[in-house]
């Protein structure tokens, strides 16, 4: 198929770079308020870590869109784009007293708490300004999900959240803190997950803990499921949006949400992950002993993923129509797992041409490093 990059504008730009296309990002957007509107009560935030380009989050602002975050450097970085303080949800395991501090001064919506000696400090710093910090526990559902080790979270030997067995202890120990409201309940079971049912599975934990919640006489404010919606990497083009229809009916089908609740979401990848490409020059090409190499002038600094998850990432060589050959495309960094592709067959590869690692919007551009003493991407929005 040929590719729909804008090549002239391109190869002006100095490679690599990040490469967004804000009408695809848009609709995106678009569809999920389009389908999380059908409910009453559905709160979709953008989870921040997935790409904090400020040209990209002034965008998903712009929808209307609250954010989750992760560190205070995310909170500051939602803020300075926009999102109302009312808006952001803070969760994360380690969360140090300026960041804390930094949230109370905004008076955030939430802070997803994630273990006792967290929800004593907040108490404390709290009281010290005269606030009282809204706070959901992230609850550590046991729930797996089927996607990437390293990306589950939900299961009990994960490092997150607050595990089921102590969630009553906590609660009430919340309860007689007089600088923190407990409003909500938090979890998350992990990211890129395609399978419906491990929604389905997250959603019947949440009724059988609430209903526990309720015999106590207890019923929060809001319940967030967190994020985790996956992405087609294989065939970035297929379904470009993706199928928020589905993921929203699922629960609004299985979670049983307590009068006057709201439900949140966290989405990440699912928002920014198909519409960003990371765009690399093809610097050489070289025959080696038994196979060919096309060495670009990305690397893992650019895009971890790959190295970091084994992750595949649909690579297209824009500039060319010639017939294809089969390439390891690898970049040029000093170690071995310095590798986009394996015997990927392209179009002809020469000097100059322009490659596009797809589906890379998420966790691509924001996991950049400058190993190497390499100059960190930058992004462009079309
Ligand atoms: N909420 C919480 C509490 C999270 O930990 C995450 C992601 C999200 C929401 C957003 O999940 P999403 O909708 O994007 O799946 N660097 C990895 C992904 C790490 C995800 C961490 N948590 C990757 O490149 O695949």
């Amino acid at each position: 198929m040929k590719s729909t990059f804008p090549i002239e504008r391109l190869q002006s730009i100095r490679t690599p770079f990040y490469y967004y296309d804000t009408t695809l990002l848009r609709n995106t957007l678009e569809t999920i308020n389009q389908e999380a509107g059908r409910y009453e009560n559905f709160c979709v935030h953008y989870a921040v870590k997935a790409n904090a380009n400020p040209e990209i989050l002034r965008i998903i602002r712009e929808k209307g869109l609250g954010a989750d975050c992760v560190s205070g450097g995310e909170v500051k970085a939602a803020l300075d784009a926009g999102f109302p303080a009312n808006k952001v949800v803070y969760a994360g395991v380690g969360k140090s007293d300026w960041e804390i501090e930094l949230g109370l001064e905004n008076g955030i919506f939430c802070f997803n708490v994630e273990s006792v000696p967290e929800l004593e400090v907040i108490n404390e710093l709290a009281a010290l300004r005269g606030k009282v910090a809204h706070v959901a526990f992230r609850i550590n559902p046991n729930v797996g999900a089927h996607t990437h080790a390293n990306i589950t979270t939900g299961l009990a030997e994960n490092k997150f959240g607050i595990a089921m067995e102590d969630m009553n202890r906590v609660i009430d120990m919340a309860r007689d803190m007089e600088n923190v409201k407990f409003v909500g309940l938090h979890f998350h079971i992990g990211s890129q997950i395609l399978d419906m049912g491990d929604f389905v599975a997250l959603c019947n934990r949440v009724n059988e803990l609430q209903e526990h919640l309720a015999n106590r006489g207890i019923i929060v404010e809001h319940i967030n499921v967190g994020g985790g919606l996956g992405i087609d990497y294989q065939h970035p083009d297929r379904q470009a949006v993706p199928d928020f229809a589905a993921y929203f009916a699922t629960y609004h089908k299985h979670l049983r949400l307590q009068p006057g609740q709201t439900l949140h979401f966290e989405l990440g990848r699912s928002i920014v992950g198909q519409c960003g490409s990371l765009i690399t020059r093809v610097l050489y090409v070289k025959q080696g002993a038994h196979k060919q190499f096309a060495i670009v002038d990305a690397g893992m600094t650019d895009l971890i993923r790959p190295a970091l998850y084994q992750a595949y990432h649909k690579i297209e060589n824009i500039t060319s129509e010639e017939p294809s050959e089969t390439y390891d495309v690898v970049g040029p960094i000093c170690e071995s797992s310095d590798v986009f592709g394996k015997a990927i067959d392209l179009p002809r590869c020469h000097r100059g041409d322009l490659l596009a690692l797809r589906s890379a919007g998420a966790y691509g551009e924001i996991m950049a490093s400058g190993y190497n003493c390499r100059t960190l991407p930058k992004g462009y929005l079309f």
